[in-house]
């Protein structure tokens, strides 16, 4: 299928799904950084899984029922905004190129949306995330509500499309996949990278100048979320992202990055030495969460549930914290008490997939975790992070670690789609010694 079909196929699963109605999806506004100086624009993800039109200032109008239609507004051709903007595709040239029903500019939307929602009995719209957008909705439903001694009514119910939408998007198809796989596989060569190029005495900064490069040589064009690179102690903040330490001999150096590409993130996280060799304490709490981690992603498979590798991850790192002194009592009452969430306090994934926490409930309606899928992408990345304290031993203060790779279920179990990226004590010391670092 050409990806203008896999968008053209969504818009149509929607549509049966709604039923009757329609649906309002509008992509994201431009964000001013300062003066007429934008940020980097990224389109709204509902958005572009229906249309793969990444232009500002649009948005996709469904309508459902026996005479299905999907509708864009856009911005209009505009010769002197082109010379200072850049191309349009314009409603014309946007609905040849992107196979809409139909096209108008967005200048059209006030005229021309309460006329199409005129008599819908649904409007399927994710009222709450926008208050700009919340409030033109409910202009048109006014002026609708106002004209109902016409014969036209307004749209008795109000659903939240995203309802329907996160369920879609949840299970990936093949091009989806695809995409994920490459930005997967770019990204764990970045990884790889950084472990041949950093240095004792390098800046933080400097080494994710090294991700970047990577990311953008390979197509990408802007990181899925901050990237972190952190040095010793700076590993225990788990979302540090200020990257502008120096990096010290004998420290771990935490990176957690990915890049997106087609809209589609990767989220890789791998921990290594500055100087290319582990200390015996780094590696022994590293080689634990290396466990915890493939513990975990054995129980990625459509017989296991969502929370099945957390659990599996869980009860490695707490056998462990038990036996290096960090935690103490059984297996079961350091669950039980949660006394591991001062080395362990997060969770062991998330959905991933336009969003790098991607849409999608975790929990089924009868608020059981959820079987997993083909077809579904997740993380697993179990850590540990020791900040100094008198119970706690000496030799493993400071130390953070994370190990975080792509999943993709698959009909027999799991495929790691990130598996390029080393990640054992001996396949990071090996590599790191051939650059000559160790
Ligand atoms: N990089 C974000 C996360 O790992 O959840
Ligand atoms: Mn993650
Ligand atoms: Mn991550």
């Amino acid at each position: 299928m050409s990806q203008t079909e896999d968008f053209s196929a969504r818009r149509q699963q929607l549509v049966q799904q709604m039923g009757k109605g329609a649906a309002l999806i509008p992509t994201a506004p431009e964000a001013i950084r300062n003066r007429d100086s934008h940020y980097a624009y990224r389109f709204d993800s509902y958005f572009y899984y229906l249309t793969g039109f990444d232009e500002p200032e649009s948005l996709l109008l469904l309508i459902a029922g026996d005479q299905p239609k999907s509708i864009l507004f856009c911005r209009e051709k505009d010769m002197e905004r082109e010379i200072w903007d850049g191309f349009r595709h314009g409603p014309q040239g946007a609905q040849s190129a992107f196979g809409f029903d139909a096209a108008y500019p967005i200048s059209h939307l006030d005229e021309l949306v309460p006329k199409l929602l005129g008599n819908q009995p649904n409007l399927y719209f994710s009222l709450g995330a926008d208050a700009a957008w919340d409030q033109r909705v409910t202009g048109w439903l006014q002026q609708l509500r106002a004209q109902s001694r016409n014969g036209t009514a307004a749209p008795a119910n109000i659903v939240d499309v995203r309802q329907l939408l996160d369920e879609m998007r949840l299970v990936k198809s093949a091009a989806e996949l695809d995409v994920m796989r490459h930005a997967a596989n770019i990204t764990a060569h970045a990884h790889k990278r950084v472990m041949l190029a950093t240095r004792p005495g390098m800046m933080e900064y400097e080494v994710e100048a090294e991700l970047l490069h990577e990311f953008y040589r390979h197509g990408s064009r802007a990181p899925a979320y901050t990237s972190i690179v952190a040095g010793g102690a700076n590993a225990c903040v788990l979302h540090y992202v200020s990257n502008s330490a120096r990096l010290n001999d004998h420290e771990l150096l935490l990176i957690d990055a990915g890049c997106e590409l087609n809209g589609y993130a990767a989220d890789i996280t791998r921990t290594f030495p500055v100087n290319g060799k582990f200390t015996a304490a780094q590696k022994d709490l590293y080689e634990l969460v290396l466990a915890a981690q493939q513990a975990a992603i054995g129980q990625v498979n459509p017989n296991q549930h969502w929370n099945a590798p957390h659990e599996a991850a869980l009860e490695v790192l707490v056998r462990g914290f038990i036996d290096f002194g960090l935690c103490q009592g059984s297996v079961e009452s350091v669950l039980e008490s949660g006394d591991y969430r001062r080395f362990y306090m997060h969770r062991t994934g998330h959905w991933l997939g336009l969003d790098v926490h991607d849409a999608g409930e975790y929990k089924d309606s009868n608020g059981d975790w959820r079987k997993l899928k083909p077809g579904m992408v997740l993380t697993v990345e179990p850590g540990c992070y020791v900040r100094p304290a008198d119970n706690v031993p000496e030799h493993f203060w400071n130390i953070g670690i994370r190990i975080e790779d792509d999943v993709a279920v698959t009909t027999k179990g799991c495929e790691v789609i990130t598996a390029a990226a080393p990640k054992t004590v001996a396949d990071i010391e090996q590599l790191m010694a051939k650059a000559g670092i160790s």
